[in-house]
């Protein structure tokens, strides 16, 4: 049990509460600093502030682990699935074999969208980008499933729940299939999820499609790999969306587009342009120098992490993926590949990058493992979405169980200009 913390203000000498977590740093209590001191806490971009108290996933940014419910991500990628990995993050266990065949049987069941959202796709330019298309349309789902969005009704919130963690694939590849000009594929339900996703995305009319067992398998420990990751930025954003009461579907569109983000999310489609852009080996001396100076903003995408101090316990298993799949298809030299491990290891050498505890994160291998299996860098992003719509549920989840949640509501340091009267236009 932690001590106490105190705190001198003026002549008052505050005595903090300190929570205990089950692993991982303690929190100080300041939710009664404002009405004992008239003073708020200062912490852009959350460095330093829990938003919450969570059950679901926990990381340890120094050692480089990553645990979902309590087992390493390591594991579960090595012996689960994705689906069971959902589950996990959902109920807080393993399933067992009844759950497991339930579990399933209720996603299968949602595979398929409306039909109109058909018309709903034809609004778009054809070269729009598909998390244009993956905002817009998760959004739509709460104009077409009215039936799922009293958030007050638990078991609508699990259909809600089933319905996106089953449509997102859908939509997703919905959204390839509309920019590249191709009819869209219904799922099929006797496939697994991965290889239902796969075969909607690759299969065409005009002949068999055969799902390649083994890139549907690297294809879902990606998925798991994505799957949640604490309170990043579109996770507290579908938190504070879910706060006000918003519905499921308006929640993830919210964090699908925060995801967006180069910074974020996005930094799997910019990790892939930045190593096509250097090229090759001999160029990346020139590229380490930008990202260390100061005046330049390049910086290297798919490296450092607000968290991880170390390596990405996912980049690792994330490399192991990429040779996997790229043995598959037979690539035996990948320009991108070989220009990836080069930086890699010059950076990990060079001082600038071990000062700051820059390391390869999740997004870094990615793009090179999905350009291989076919999808265009614009989907990058989208897929890591997919993955991460049941992160984004669970932790929506959690908090609207939460008896003692309330809408989010931040303060501020006021540094603009103090009262003034209004100054009538002639007199200006
Ligand atoms: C994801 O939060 C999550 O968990 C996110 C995520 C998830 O699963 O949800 O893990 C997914 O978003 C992974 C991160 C993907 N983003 C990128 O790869 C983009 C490149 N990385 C950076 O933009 C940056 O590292 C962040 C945004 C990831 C983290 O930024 P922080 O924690 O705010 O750190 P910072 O920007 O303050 O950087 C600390 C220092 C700075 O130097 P100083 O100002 O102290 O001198 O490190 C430097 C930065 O300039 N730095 C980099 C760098 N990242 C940080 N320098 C060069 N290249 C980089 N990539």
């Amino acid at each position: 049990m932690s001590k106490p913390v105190s705190l001198n203000v003026a002549d008052q000498k505050l005595d903090l509460t300190v929570k205990d977590g089950t692993i991982g740093p303690s929190v100080v209590d300041i939710a009664k600093l404002y009405a004992q001191t008239g003073m708020f806490t200062y912490d852009p971009g959350f460095t330093s502030t829990a938003s919450c108290e969570s059950k679901i996933t926990y990381i340890d940014g120094d050692e480089g682990v990553l645990l979902y419910r309590g087992y390493p991500i390591d594991q579960l990628a090595e012996h689960g699935d994705f689906l069971e990995t959902c589950y996990l993050l959902l109920y807080g266990e393993l399933p067992n074999p009844a759950q497991r065949t339930d579990f399933n049987y209720r996603v299968t069941r949602h595979t398929m969208v409306h039909e109109q959202m058909m018309r709903f796709f034809q609004g778009f330019r054809r070269d729009a980008h598909p998390m244009s298309v993956m905002v817009a349309s998760v959004g739509a789902l709460s104009a077409f499933y009215h039936d799922s969005t009293d958030i007050a009704d638990e078991n609508q919130r699990m259909i809600a729940s089933m319905r996106m963690i089953a449509k997102f694939p859908t939509l997703a590849a919905m959204a390839y299939k509309y920019s590249i000009g191709q009819p869209f594929v219904y799922p099929q339900n006797d496939l697994d999820y991965t290889s239902n996703f796969l075969r909607m995305c690759f299969a065409v009319p005009t002949e068999e499609y055969k799902v390649n067992p083994v890139l549907s398998r690297a294809l879902d420990r990606i998925f798991i790999l994505h799957a949640d990751h604490e309170q990043n930025a579109s996770t507290s954003t579908v938190r504070l969306a879910g706060s006000s009461g918003a519905n499921p579907f308006a929640c993830i569109a919210a964090g699908v587009a925060c995801l967006w983000g180069p910074a974020h999310g996005g930094a799997n489609e910019a990790a892939l342009k930045m190593l096509q852009e250097i090229g090759t080996v001999d160029k990346i001396p020139h590229y380490i120098a930008r990202a260390k100076d100061k005046n330049d903003p390049f910086r290297l995408m798919g490296f450092g992490h607000r968290v991880y101090k170390n390596y990405d316990p996912r980049a690792k298993i994330m490399q192991k993926t990429t040779h996997e799949v790229l043995n598959e298809l037979g690539i035996k030299d990948d320009p991108l590949l070989d220009v990836a491990m080069e930086l890699e290891r010059i950076a990990l050498s060079d001082s600038y990058f071990i000062e700051k505890k820059l390391y390869p994160n999740i997004d870094f291998y990615s793009g090179i493992t999905l350009k291989a299996m076919g999808f265009p860098t614009s989907m990058f992003t989208a897929l890591f979405a997919l993955a991460r719509t049941v992160g984004w549920i669970a932790q929506w989840k959690e908090m609207i169980e939460d008896p003692g949640q309330k809408i989010g509501r931040p303060r501020q340091l006021y540094t603009g200009a103090p009262q003034r009267d209004y100054v009538p236009t002639h007199m200006r």
